[in-house]
């Protein structure tokens, strides 16, 4: 028997103007589309901002439905969008930032379990590093080089082998 640890790395900044400008760039972009999010259910509204190798922005936010699980979370909705219209262009970077009713979510949101092993598939496949720009509507921010750091023990096309 052996205990065994992982860590993860993150960086925390105390305000959008100590981001490096790529990252500022595309959360300000991503909290510009707040208010494109379809979230009448849990007024819980998401966007996801993701900056392509060939410095392409493209968006997504959530999409909610009267049957529930029929909506798609809006790191999944800007990924498969990017996917399908940028077949293979790896992703950069991805800016993801939220608000609830109250107008202000002053501490960042990590991405769901289904949007993490989405991410990996991603990652896996352009073999090259995505950067993870996690936030609120406003305060501090977290981010994260690589999907291993939000997803640990993880399910890829390997492990079918
Ligand atoms: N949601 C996202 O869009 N991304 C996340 O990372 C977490 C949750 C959405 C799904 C649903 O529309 C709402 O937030 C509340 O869960």
């Amino acid at each position: 028997m052996k205990s065994k640890k992982i860590s993860i790395d993150y960086t925390e900044f105390n305000d959008i103007n100590e981001l490096e400008e790529d990252a500022k760039m595309l959360l300000n972009v991503a909290r510009k589309y707040l208010n494109h999010a379809y979230a009448p259910y849990s007024k819980f509204k998401v966007a996801a901002a993701i900056l392509l190798e060939n410095n392409e922005i493209v968006m997504g936010t959530n999409q909610e439905n009267a049957a529930y699980p029929s909506g798609l979370c809006a790191e999944r909705v800007a990924m498969f969008y990017a996917s399908s219209q940028y077949p293979k262009v790896p992703f950069k970077a991805i800016a993801i930032t939220a608000n609830n009713v109250s107008d202000t979510l002053k501490h960042p949101i990590f991405p769901c379990g289904s949007c993490r092993q989405v991410m990996l598939e991603y990652e896996t496949l352009q073999n090259k590093k995505i950067q993870f720009i996690l936030s609120g509507s406003e305060g501090k921010i977290i981010v994260i080089n690589g999907i291993d750091n939000l997803l640990p023990f993880s399910f890829d096309a390997e492990s079918l082998n």
